[in-house]
């Protein structure tokens, strides 16, 4: 070996070791805290992209939930750096089945507010003022305490609230003093009996949390309807047990259905038993749509109770998960689209709307996810991955392992390090205020003022190369009332078998 060529390996040495100092210094990148020094890689085949990134590392990049143009202004609004883009749409927007929005010729200047929802019924004793866009439900063990800490100092900065999802309330969702909404599954975690069951007093002394400002009973999530939320054995350390209640190191897994109802009525009861419990806090559910009856009984079961939830959240199948079997993740459940309409619809019809809001969750990353959904019956979003975006994640797609690059859904303490909460929580509230902003400013360009003056008029579908319709002549949308008066045909049959005292499956159909 020649004396150039050693000193020319150790001055690479050397080098190496000072970008690996600096990476794992660095509070930026937590990719670089997490693999010093090769996790330049990826900043460098992202300076090339996109030919070379898309070779490399995302070879799959079609298939991925987020595609490239939305994950860049979400990690670019997160960085606080523009989330506007150059030279035009790369997309075929001629295609059948794209979906536009109808601006006006006449269009309005933003208000100097950006608009909110107050959730909160007739029996509701504290109303709570929702953001149009929230974190919607990942659980503390799903995410890192890190990520949750992030969320929630988010939330706190940026005034919406994070969804701790159905893992339990933990510490870090109350670390930080950001609004909450608490979901609790069929696991009942954070309010169990040793046995599993649902137990009140527990209920009552976590709701009371000034920070919990919503309790939520999950029914269903779009990735996965039909089973219970799953925690992979590898995800549960002693911390994410004693939260929860389970064994250590052991998978644990919710069951698919709670034991705390078992018909519509029963349900309207707990939720409103919740409601109580909590002193009165907006209290509802969550859930996939799967059939539409069901939804219809439990209109039936409110106006027969005499009570409504403050809110139900509809999730769509396209959700995500950080762990679920993908013959679910594919194949079960209705879209966002669909099931949004479906609980719009039945509320106006059974003359309920007025006192309920609607959250949509299933792939709401910017600002025309949110009028888009508004005009479709929502009165606010939910995101998830766009949110863990904005902390991080680069869609590595291994959450179920716990080995997560950026520190986002793992219980690993050393990779979880790497998130730097102060760093991405300043993302994430950033990312929020750009995306609410791009909706209401939107809102502005179709002409509306305020939420309320969106319609189904302004949003248009491409059926043909020669043909578009607005969401107004392409779904049925009910009248006030008009379910419980005379069912229009199309609903009729659904509305009569739909019943308050069972969920009772679709009748099968002759082939
Ligand atoms: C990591 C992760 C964990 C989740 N955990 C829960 C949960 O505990 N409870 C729940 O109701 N939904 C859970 N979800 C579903 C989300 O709350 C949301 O409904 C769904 O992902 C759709 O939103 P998105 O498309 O913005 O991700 C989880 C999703 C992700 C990605």
């Amino acid at each position: 070996m020649t004396r150039g060529f050693r000193y020319g390996l150790v001055g690479t040495g050397v080098a190496a070791a000072a970008l690996a100092a600096h990476d794992l210094i660095q509070k930026k990148h937590s990719v670089l805290r997490n693999y010093p020094v090769v996790g330049h890689m990826r900043y460098l085949l992202e300076e090339l992209r996109p030919e070379l990134q898309q070779y490399f590392i995302e070879r799959n990049w079609d298939g991925r939930p987020f595609d490239r143009d939305i994950r860049s202004v979400i990690y670019e609004r997160a960085k606080g750096i523009h989330g506007e883009k150059a030279f035009g749409t790369e997309r075929d927007v001629s295609r059948s089945g794209h979906e536009y929005l109808v601006h006006s010729t006449t269009p309005l200047d933003p208000p100097p507010e950006v608009p909110r929802v107050m959730v909160g019924g007739p029996d509701c004793r504290q109303p709570y003022s929702m953001s149009l866009l929230n974190v919607s439900a990942m659980s503390f063990g799903a995410l890192s305490a890190n990520a949750v800490r992030a969320l929630n100092e988010g939330a706190r900065m940026g005034g919406f609230a994070q969804d701790t999802g159905e893992g339990g309330l933990s510490r870090y969702h109350l670390e930080k003093g950001g609004d909450l909404v608490w979901e609790v599954g069929s696991g009942y975690f954070s309010t169990r009996t040793e046995e599993g069951a649902f137990d009140p007093a527990q209920f009552r002394d976590n709701a009371a949390h000034e920070q919990v400002k919503c309790v939520s009973l999950k029914l269903s999530q779009g990735a996965k309807p039909g089973i219970g939320g799953v925690l992979p054995a590898a995800k549960v350390t002693p911390e994410i047990a004693a939260v929860r209640g389970v064994p250590v190191g052991e998978k644990c897994v919710s069951p698919a259905a709670h034991t705390v109802f078992a018909t519509p009525i029963e349900l309207i009861e707990f939720i409103a038993s919740m409601r109580e419990l909590s002193g009165g806090k907006p209290a509802g559910f969550k859930l996939c749509v799967g059939s539409r009856r069901d939804v219809l009984a439990i209109c039936k079961a409110i106006l027969e109770v005499g009570t409504a939830p403050d809110f139900i959240i509809v999730d769509g199948s396209e959700g995500g998960t950080a762990a679920a079997p993908l013959e679910y993740e594919d194949h079960v459940g209705r879209p966002l689209t669909d099931g949004l309409m479906i609980v719009h619809n039945a509320l106006v019809g059974a003359g309920l709307r007025e006192h309920i809001r609607i959250g949509a969750s299933g792939k709401v990353a910017a600002g025309n996810d949110i009028v888009k959904r508004l005009i479709q019956g929502a009165d606010y979003t939910n995101s998830a991955r766009a949110m863990m975006m904005a902390t991080g994640c680069i869609q590595a797609q291994v959450c179920h392992t716990g080995r997560c690059p950026v520190g986002v859904t793992t219980q690993d303490p050393r990779r979880a390090g790497a998130l730097d909460v102060a760093d991405k929580s300043l993302r994430v509230r950033r990312y929020h205020e750009a995306t609410v902003a791009q909706a209401t400013q939107m809102m502005a360009s179709l002409g509306a003022r305020r939420p309320e003056d969106l319609g189904p008029h302004l949003l248009r579908r491409t059926i043909s190369s020669r043909e578009t319709r607005s969401y107004a002549e392409l779904f049925e949308w009910l009248r006030p009332g008009e379910l419980v008066a005379e069912a229009p045909q199309s609903w009729a049959q659904d509305w009569q078998a739909a019943s308050a005292h069972s969920f009772v499956p679709e009748p099968s159909q002759p082939h």
